[in-house]
């Protein structure tokens, strides 16, 4: 989808459909929209006037083409204009983009006013836009449905700050895109070989970044013991995908992140096997992982001034002859033991040598992704992800970014305690404590291999996949986490501490 900026009347831009939002019980319409419903002889006022159109957020009508050059008009609500948030649209620019796809129209003009904040709002329809055209049917013969080419905005406001706003839109959705595809992909299709060959080619694409691949020969001699332990049971190789971004030029005292990513190809629970009712869904347990390629990608093309590292640990959870065993010693990277109660904690096994090998590299400091725990699912639903660390200025930091991407964080304890419930029996550790309070006796695992750095975890087993579709997320993988890390980098970037 090609977006272009045009200064100008609304009514001379010949396209397929012509956009326009307007807002809920507004006493009268903005220069721009009056002008327009003159030329359609009043449609817009008196669909306005009846009951079945109140300019409600996301509520669309659509109206004959008047005296325009579009071939059909569509209004999309806005709600209240006092109650607007940039959420709100992205979804009215997602509803109306979704809307003229199904009625075959692939050329959009879309009206925006100048504002104060119209980057943020051309960053916010570029978005929404790109999101909604997201069609997770990569795998249908008859290939994926033909979506809206060209959007122009015709706008009043400055072009260049418009064209910043939506070209900063469009990196968001592709970040939140690419994870999507990787969390829809079936795990046939994605291969912790195939996870670190998209890894690479993003370095290849883009000279802001780089990637170093560690298969199972180097993982072996690294000593990661929770990756090599995990991969056994699968015929498919472990991968250690490393990535690293800095932005282009030599910039002073860059401050330095890492992120971390549970790139489980599929999980079957190992010996410890799951049920099978459901069992497909586990081709998302690479969701963190994904969440770290999508914000790489956006970091790519949005050059914030912060040095990002980007730890995959990639293995395929499987039961077989060579498979790790309940009851199994591990011994980590960093020399601590691991009695493995479970083989289905398997993602606490490969995130323990990642944190350790991120937390070598030094970082300022360290946030992991996982889809790690049905307890966090079960806690907060698909809402919000959980976010676990004794960092209370690390917390407000991610708490501030996911404001400012509105992917919703939900801080849950994390303490001594939980700690104390994952000691081994004949070893250091445990890799399961009790039912309860599942989401947290995993940080508090998690945080034995974190131990002197600054760190924070965010469980996303509940928000990498929607259930029920949306207007700018179909049914399927959310792409969850990409926008978010990308956000906390541009926290740091912006000053953060
Ligand atoms: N990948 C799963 C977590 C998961 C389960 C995410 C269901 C989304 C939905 C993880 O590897 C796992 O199996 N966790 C176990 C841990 C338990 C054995 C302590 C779980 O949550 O049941
Ligand atoms: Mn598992
Ligand atoms: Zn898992």
């Amino acid at each position: 989808m090609k977006f272009t900026v045009k200064k100008g009347d609304l009514t001379t831009v010949p396209c397929d459909a012509l956009v326009v939002g307007v807002h809920a019980k507004s006493k009268s319409l903005p220069k721009q929209i009056s002008a327009l419903d003159r030329k359609l002889g009043g449609a817009i006022t008196g669909a306005l006037a009846f009951d079945d159109f109140s300019g409600d957020a996301s509520q669309i009508v659509w109206l004959d083409k008047g005296r325009t050059k579009a071939k059909r008009v569509l209004v999309v609500g806005l709600g209240p204009e006092k109650d607007l948030t940039m959420a709100t649209l992205r979804s009215a620019a997602g509803t109306a983009l979704k809307a003229a796809q199904k009625a075959g129209l692939r050329k959009v003009a879309l009206a925006m006013a100048d504002s104060d904040d119209v980057e943020a709002r051309a960053s916010a329809v570029a978005e929404g836009g790109g999101l909604a055209m997201y069609d997770p049917a990569m795998h249908k013969s008859n290939s994926r449905s033909r979506p809206v080419t060209q959007v122009t905005i015709v706008t009043d406001a400055e072009p260049a700050t418009v064209r910043s706003g939506l070209a900063r839109g469009q990196a968001l959705a592709a970040g939140t895109n690419l994870a999507r595809d990787l969390v829809n992909e079936p795990a046939n299709m994605l291969t912790p070989t195939d996870m670190a060959a998209v890894a690479k080619q993003m370095a290849t694409d883009h000279a802001t970044l780089k990637c170093k691949v560690w298969g199972p020969r180097e993982i072996e001699k690294n000593k990661m013991g929770g990756i090599i332990g995990v991969g056994r049971g699968s015929a498919e190789p472990s991968q250690f995908i490393q990535l690293e971004y800095k932005p282009k030029g030599k910039v002073s005292s860059l401050r330095k992140i890492a992120f971390v990513g549970k790139g489980l190809t599929f999980d079957t629970g190992g010996i410890s096997i799951k049920p099978a009712a459901g069992m497909e869904l586990m081709k998302f347990d690479m969701g963190g992982a994904a969440a770290v390629l999508g914000a790489f990608k956006i970091l790519a093309l949005l050059e914030p001034k912060v040095h990002v590292l980007g730890y995959i640990a990639s293995a395929e959870n499987m039961p077989d002859g060579k498979a790790i065993k309940p009851g199994d010693l591990l011994t980590m990277m960093s020399g601590l033991t691991v009695e493995v109660n479970n083989t289905d904690a398997e993602g606490r096994l490969v995130l323990a040598d990642a944190l350790h090998y991120a937390k070598q590299q030094k970082p300022e400091f360290i946030v992991d992704a996982a889809t790690l725990t049905g307890a966090c699912m079960i806690a907060l639903g698909d809402v919000a992800c959980g976010l676990m660390s004794e960092d209370d200025k690390l917390v407000a930091l991610i708490e501030d970014a996911s404001r400012a991407c509105d992917e919703p964080v939900w801080r849950l304890p994390l303490q001594d305690k939980h700690r104390k419930k994952m000691e081994g029996h004949v070893a250091d550790l445990k890799n399961t404590g009790p039912r309860e309070g599942g989401a947290l006796t995993a940080a508090g695992f998690l945080s034995r291999f974190a131990e002197g750095a600054r760190w924070a975890h965010l469980d996303i087993a509940g928000t990498v996949w929607n259930e029920e579709p949306e207007a700018i997320a179909p049914k399927g993988a959310t792409g969850y986490g990409a926008r978010l890390f990308a956000a906390i980098a541009e926290q740091v970037a912006n000053g953060h501490r």
